[in-house]
């Protein structure tokens, strides 16, 4: 018999965790996306990469997105930065449109994004002085920030000599020295290992919880997406639209590495339903006749070397 049958409904939520909810859903609503839709046009022709996508996020929450690979997650980061447009709908930002990038928007992305020929703390100063912030009150403000995501002994280094990890506490830093309102993040801590990440992981929340700053965060990994959010937006492949949102059932504070309480294994149940649906029978067989198609092709390679 399946250990799920005996745990809690992943819609069951603790006292707590209601009343947290509850609050978090009074306070102001930092951007808003409706109906949005994006549709790319090529020479091979259209390819809707999302559709209909609704949800608002709260001031403060940590909201993050998931589902399967070319459902349209990096699209929707890149509209809601203002570096892609959309077809149709509307994105709000404190109930103004997004029409292009801005500073209300920080992003941080999977690759490492620093200067490479620039100090820790002159990457943390770029976007102030971008923005005409004189270098002194600049390189005040960095300091505060690298303090915060504790490198402030690495100012002086170049990103050469930083770890992957490190790389990203510094572009996280980047990205809040100018006070946005929401933190853009894809997949920033992909290409860490798995005891990188989880260090990363915990980072995060705690930054999160000492600055006033709304999250959304794309991920692959279901365990990280649990571990972070309030609620987990699920979305769905061809076209990319909002199977669920999920108000993740897990109290805080998250403790790292506590993958299997019952709270977070209904969750994770829930997930892995709508990401990885079970197969039909059609589905399966028609796998199958492509997979000895493979096997055939295969074959006749090896036929022709021989
Ligand atoms: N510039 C583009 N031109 C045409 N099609 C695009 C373009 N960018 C993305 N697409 C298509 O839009 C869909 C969504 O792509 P997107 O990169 O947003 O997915 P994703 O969910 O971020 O995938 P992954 O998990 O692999 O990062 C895909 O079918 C992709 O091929
Ligand atoms: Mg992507």
């Amino acid at each position: 018999m399946d250990a799920i049958t005996n745990l809690p409904n992943y819609l069951d939520q603790s006292e707590a965790v209601k009343n947290r909810f509850d609050r978090l859903k009074q306070r102001e609503v930092i951007l808003e996306v409706k109906n949005l839709g994006k549709v790319y046009k090529s020479a091979k022709g259209e390819v809707t990469a999302l559709k209909d996508i609704n949800f608002k996020t709260h001031r403060r929450e940590f909201v993050c997105v998931i589902g399967p690979s070319g459902c349209g997650k990096s699209t929707l980061i890149r509209i809601l930065a203002g570096l892609e447009s959309h077809t149709s709908g509307d994105v709000l930002l404190d109930d103004k449109p997004v029409t292009g990038p801005g500073r209300d928007r920080g992003m941080v992305f999977q690759g490492y994004t620093l200067f490479p020929w620039l100090t820790v703390k002159k990457n943390v100063m770029f976007g102030l002085e971008m923005n005409n912030a004189n270098t002194e009150e600049a390189a005040r403000e960095a300091s505060l920030w690298l303090e915060l995501v504790g490198l402030d002994k690495f100012a002086n280094a170049y990103p050469h000599e930083l770890s992957g990890g490190m790389k990203q506490r510094v572009a996280i830093a980047r990205a809040l020295v100018n006070k946005p309102r929401i933190l853009l993040m894809d997949e920033p801590f992909g290409a860490l290992d798995a005891q990188s990440r989880a260090k990363m992981q915990a980072h995060l929340l705690e930054i999160w919880r000492n600055v006033d700053v709304t999250i959304l965060f794309i991920t692959h990994d279901l365990d990280e997406a649990i571990f972070l959010a309030d609620r987990i937006l699920v979305l769905k492949a061809h076209p990319g639209e909002v199977q669920e949102l999920i108000e993740v059932p897990v109290p805080r504070p998250r403790i790292p590495g506590n993958y299997t309480s019952p709270e977070f294994l209904v969750t994770k149940a829930r997930l892995e339903a709508l990401i990885h649906p079970p197969k039909s029978a059609t589905e399966l067989e028609s796998e199958e006749v492509s997979i000895t198609q493979h096997m055939i092709r295969f074959v006749n390679v090896e036929d022709n070397v021989e």
